[in-house]
């Protein structure tokens, strides 16, 4: 069923859970996300990026997933991802989105607000809620990229929040977008993160959470992968965040390391197999049961 973003992230707020959201850029993605959420009756939201759009179509997009969301038994809602200008904006929500990410973190706090305001403004009036951002997060995907990591100050959050009336508020506590988010050891500002929550009381948004399963990589690495270095966050630190008050988190390079592997696998495994559906069959298959696992996590299962 399609249920908004706002009540999605609330109920989850007041029962003091994570609801993933996950990435999609196609059907099959789409389709998986949906089956793993229908598995663990779990609510989920799913995300496009500017990139997604451009690969995709947002009409296309939106379509596939108004057909597929209808019919689902669990809460799911569409939403704007790391959306950087107001076009953007206003391209999602005449589509009919139900949420909307804009992220102005790049720019000043001040040139931040205005445009924050701005999109507040033109969500509210369809009634579409709106993330936005403070502090940056590092890495880098196809058309998202961080500058590196600037921590979320609490302070500047209640001010930005106040004078946005955005609905949620994703902040940095030292994750990164992508496979490679610490060099060393991994770690989240946790003490941040629970100042941050005493300062805000929208629900919060954790970016780059992607575990990168370290199974996953060794296995695609023997089916001709040349992944290295890759790091995630580990699982104790996310459950730790979701229990200081994390609300939705952001999960892309899971689906797409998993995707990576049962592409790889299958091609192995099936050498003169020419039909893509089985393959991407298989592909689907690893992706529902990596978001099986993350969810578990959010929940606080799988421990
Ligand atoms: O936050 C970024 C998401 O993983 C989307 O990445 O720009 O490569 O679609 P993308
Ligand atoms: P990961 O790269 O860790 O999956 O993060 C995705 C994300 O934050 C999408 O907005
Ligand atoms: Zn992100």
């Amino acid at each position: 069923m399609i249920v908004s973003t706002k009540k999605i992230l609330f109920e989850a707020q007041r029962r003091k859970y994570a609801v993933g959201a996950f990435n999609f850029s196609n059907l099959e993605f789409l389709q998986a996300i949906v089956l793993a959420a229908e598995k663990n009756k779990a609510a989920a939201i799913l995300s496009t990026s500017e990139g997604a759009l451009k690969y995709g179509g947002g009409e296309n997009l939106y379509c596939l997933f108004q057909n597929i969301a209808k019919k689902a038994k669990v809460p799911l809602a569409l939403h704007l991802d790391h959306g950087k200008n107001i076009e953007l904006i206003k391209q999602c929500i005449a589509i009919g989105y139900n949420s909307v990410m804009f992220d102005g973190s790049h720019l000043s706090f001040e040139e931040n607000i205005k445009l924050t305001k701005q999109a507040v403004h033109l969500a509210q009036k369809q009634g579409i809620s709106v993330e936005a951002e403070l502090g940056t997060i590092g890495g880098k995907e196809d058309l998202v990229s961080g500058q590196g990591i600037i921590y979320t100050d609490p302070s500047l959050a209640k001010e930005f929040v106040e004078r946005t009336g955005c609905d949620f508020l994703a902040v940095a506590i030292g994750t990164s977008h992508g496979a490679y988010k610490f060099k060393g050891k991994p770690h989240l500002n946790l003490k941040l993160l629970s100042e941050i929550r005493g300062m805000v009381k929208v629900p919060l948004v954790l970016h780059g959470a992607s575990g990168v399963p370290q199974k996953i990589v060794l296995q695609a690495n023997r089916y001709g992968a040349r992944f290295s270095a890759m790091q995630g966050v580990p699982d104790e630190q996310l459950r730790k965040a979701v229990a200081l008050g994390i609300c939705k988190v952001n999960e892309d390079t899971d689906l797409r390391l998993a995707f990576n592997l049962g592409v790889r696998e299958y091609l192995a495994k099936n050498r003169q197999e020419f039909d893509p559906r089985p393959m991407l069959n298989h592909a689907k298959e690893k992706i529902v049961e990596t978001v099986n696992q993350r969810m578990d996590v959010l929940r606080g299962k799988g421990e």
